[in-house]
C-alpha cells in the first residue's frame, strides 16, 4: 500500500468551561500499514455528541469511557466504509457505525464498539449516526422504557431543538402525547412548533424562564419529563410533576462545562408526594434491540411522521468549530461532519 495521508483532529487542551476552537487542532499524519486482523475504514461522517464533552476533562474517565488524552485524536462515533481488510468478519464495502476517532481514515481490529449496518437505499447514510443511530435510539428507548408515554399525556423535553431532544419530541407526538419543548431562543421555539409540530415551546432564557414557561404551557402539570440538561432546569420541573410522573434522565448538558460540584435538586420531596419515578438510562443497554427499533423508525421516516432534523458541516477541519457551536446552542437537530465529497 502506498503511503496514505490521514487527517485527524487532536485534543490540544482540556476545555475549561465551554469548548473553544483552540482546544482542537486538525493535523496531517501518515497511515501505517494494515496488520493481521485489522481493517481500514474510510470515514464518511463523524457524529458530534454533546455527551462526549465530559470525557474531554482531565482525568474524567468514569469507567464508562476513558478520559481523552491531550495531543491524541478526539474520540467519537463514526460512520465508515471498509476499504481494505485483513479481518475475517469485516469485508471491503461493509458500512460500519463505530466508536472511533475524529479522523478521515481509521485502522480498527473490531475490538471497540462496532455495528455493521444494512442501510436502506432511500435513507441518507448520515441518518445511521443521527436519527437512526445512538442519538435517535436514545430518544426511542428513553421514552419507551422510562417515559412510558401514554396518549394525551403532557411530555416536556429539554434541549428539544437538539439531536436527541428533537427526536424525542417527534416520537412523543407519534405516541399521541401533548408535547412541549424547551430551548434557548424564540427562533428555535418557532422551529419546534412550526417545523417539528410541537404543541408549544418554552424559551428558557426569556423573562420568567422555565417556571413561567411551564405555568403557561403545562398548566395541568407534567406527566413525562425527558431530561437532557439536569441542573436548575430539572429542579424546576420536579416542582411541576403530576402524580405517577416519569422523568427519563438522558443527560445533563448544563453541567458538562463545569468543574465544580453541581448542587443537587431541592424539590425532591415533590418526587415523593407525587410517587414519581426518576430513572437514568443508557442507550447502549439496548444494542440487541437496535435493529427492531431502527426498522420501526425507518418506517416513520419514510411515511413523513418523523423528520430528519440534521445539520451537516463539511470537512474534518470544521469538526472542532462545529462541536463548539453545539455548546452555544447553534444547532437544530443532529450535527454531523461529512468527510467525503458525496454522501457516501
Ligand atoms: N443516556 C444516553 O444514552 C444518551 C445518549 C446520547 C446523548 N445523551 C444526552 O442527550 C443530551 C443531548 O445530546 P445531543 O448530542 O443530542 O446534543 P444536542 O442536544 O444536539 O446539543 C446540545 C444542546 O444543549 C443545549 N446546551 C448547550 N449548552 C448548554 C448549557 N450549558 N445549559 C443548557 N443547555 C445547553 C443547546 O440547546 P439549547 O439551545 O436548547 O440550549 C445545544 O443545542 C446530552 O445531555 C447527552 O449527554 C444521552
Amino acid at each position: 500500500m502506498s503511503e496514505r495521508i490521514n487527517r485527524q483532529v487532536l485534543l490540544r487542551a482540556h476545555p475549561v468551561g465551554a469548548p473553544r476552537d483552540t482546544d482542537f487542532e486538525c493535523v496531517e499524519t501518515s497511515l501505517p500499514a494494515l496488520g493481521d486482523g485489522e481493517f481500514l475504514l474510510r470515514n464518511l461522517y463523524l457524529s458530534l455528541d454533546a455527551g462526549f464533552r465530559q470525557w474531554m476533562n482531565e482525568g474524567a474517565g468514569d469507567g464508562y469511557l476513558p478520559a481523552m488524552e491531550l495531543d491524541e485524536p478526539v474520540m467519537g462515533l463514526v460512520l465508515g466504509r471498509v476499504e481494505e481488510s485483513n479481518h475475517p468478519l469485516y469485508a471491503v464495502g461493509d458500512l460500519l457505525m463505530c466508536r472511533s476517532r475524529w479522523e478521515e481514515f481509521s485502522i480498527a481490529d473490531g475490538s471497540d464498539y462496532m455495528s455493521k449496518l444494512a442501510p436502506d437505499p432511500e435513507i441518507s447514510p448520515s441518518c445511521y449516526l443521527g436519527i437512526l443511530g445512538p442519538t435517535g435510539l436514545t430518544a426511542y428507548f428513553g421514552l419507551r422504557d422510562v417515559g412510558r408515554v401514554q396518549p394525551g399525556e403532557t411530555v416536556l423535553i429539554s434541549t428539544a431543538a437538539g439531536a436527541v431532544g428533537s427526536t424525542a419530541a417527534q416520537i412523543a407526538k407519534i405516541r399521541g402525547a401533548r408535547v412541549v419543548g424547551m430551548t434557548s431562543t424564540d427562533e428555535k421555539c418557532k422551529w419546534l412548533t412550526d417545523f417539528l409540530g410541537l404543541d408549544a415551546a418554552i424559551n428558557y432564557r426569556a423573562a420568567g424562564g422555565v417556571e413561567a414557561g411551564i405555568a403557561q404551557h403545562c398548566p395541568q402539570g407534567v406527566d413525562v419529563y425527558f431530561d437532557n440538561v439536569g441542573g436548575e432546569t430539572l429542579d424546576t420541573v420536579l416542582a411541576h410533576l403530576n402524580e405517577r410522573a416519569r422523568v427519563a434522565l438522558s443527560g445533563a448538558v448544563s453541567t458538562y462545562n463545569t468543574s465544580e460540584p453541581v448542587p443537587g435538586p431541592f424539590n425532591m420531596f415533590k418526587v415523593i408526594t407525587q410517587r414519581a419515578i426518576l430513572q437514568g438510562f443508557m442507550v447502549t443497554d439496548y444494542v440487541e434491540e437496535y435493529p427492531a427499533a431502527i426498522e420501526e423508525m425507518t418506517g416513520w421516516l419514510k411515511s413523513g411522521q418523523l423528520k430528519n432534523a440534521e445539520e451537516v458541516a463539511i470537512g474534518i477541519e470544521n469538526t472542532g468549530p462545529a462541536f463548539c457551536r453545539m455548546f452555544a446552542g447553534g444547532n437544530r437537530g443532529k450535527l454531523v461532519v461529512r468527510l467525503t465529497e458525496n454522501e457516501g
